[in-house]
């Protein structure tokens, strides 16, 4: 086949990447898009790296039967994990640097705040990549290991008091410490903007990694000269490793998959 009508493969831990995916059909639209969630093995945040690293490669790995001209780890534990590891080859990326990029884009005080699972903020990998970039940059961490099973359970509107009381919990240090951008380094956490906002007040820029991370793809295909030429919307597969019924009632929450079918598939173990 032709490698620019080849599909976009994206996959996550759950459907945090979903996220990815929104952004994608928004400013890609003519584009096929093949969607993996681990559902049946997240969260990645809290295991260890070598297991992250297994994972990762497994879902590298189910891409193959696809033959996708692009892959993204739309997962910041995978990619923060993987940035350690040597990074990723040319026709994929995770979603640290298109997020880094665009923090030390946005910043005027260069006070730069993350917020992500346990395994990202442990790796160091988004502070090393923004002291990289903004060497002069003061870089707040913050892990947030109540917000993946918020989200991924539907516990994301304001109002919802559980989420709003982690939100407080969390993220009171970073506002102390007056960041004017915050990167929402798992992409699960978009889900949760609007509280994560209300919480640091409306001048702080709020960074989705998974979205930069479909623009940074838009990026790389054009410059590839790889986009896919046809006019008609492209078309979404989406697959997970748990319950089919369970992803599509979750995922509503994040973004409309209309009548995309939901298929179970096995990853090795
Ligand atoms: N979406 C994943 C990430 O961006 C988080 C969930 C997990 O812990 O697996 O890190």
């Amino acid at each position: 086949m032709d490698n620019s009508c080849r599909p976009i493969g994206v996959f996550d831990s759950g459907l945090g990447g979903l996220t990815t995916v929104n952004e994608l059909r928004k400013i890609l639209p003519c584009e096929d898009i093949v969607y993996l969630g681990d559902t049946a093995r997240v969260p990645y945040g809290t295991k260890s790296r070598e297991t992250v690293l297994r994972y990762a490669a497994q879902d590298f790995d189910f891409f193959k039967q696809f033959d996708v001209k692009f892959t993204i780890a739309a997962c910041g534990t995978v990619s923060s994990v993987m940035a350690l590891d040597g990074g990723f080859g040319e026709l994929c990326t995770g979603v640290i640097i298109p997020a880094v990029e665009a923090a030390c884009r946005a910043t005027k005080n260069k006070k730069i705040g993350v917020i992500a699972t346990g395994a990202s903020i442990r790796s160091g990998s988004y502070g090393r990549l923004i002291r990289q970039l903004t060497p002069d940059a003061e870089v707040f961490s913050q892990a947030c290991p109540m917000f993946v099973p918020l989200v991924e359970n539907g516990y994301t509107a304001r109002g919802c008091v559980p989420a709003e009381f982690f939100a407080r919990e969390y993220l009171e240090p970073l506002k102390r410490g007056g960041v004017d951008t915050l990167i929402l380094g798992c992409t699960h956490y978009p889900l949760l903007s609007d509280i994560i906002s209300d919480v640091m007040g409306g001048g702080v820029t709020l960074i989705s990694s998974g979205a930069e991370a479909a623009k940074y793809a838009k990026r790389l295909l054009t410059e590839k000269k790889i986009l896919n030429p046809g006019t008609a919307h492209g078309t979404l597969r989406l697959f997970c490793t748990d319950s089919p019924e369970l992803f599509r009632e979750n995922a509503e929450h994040f973004i409309d998959i209309g009548g995309a079918k939901v298929e179970r598939c096995g990853l090795g173990n």
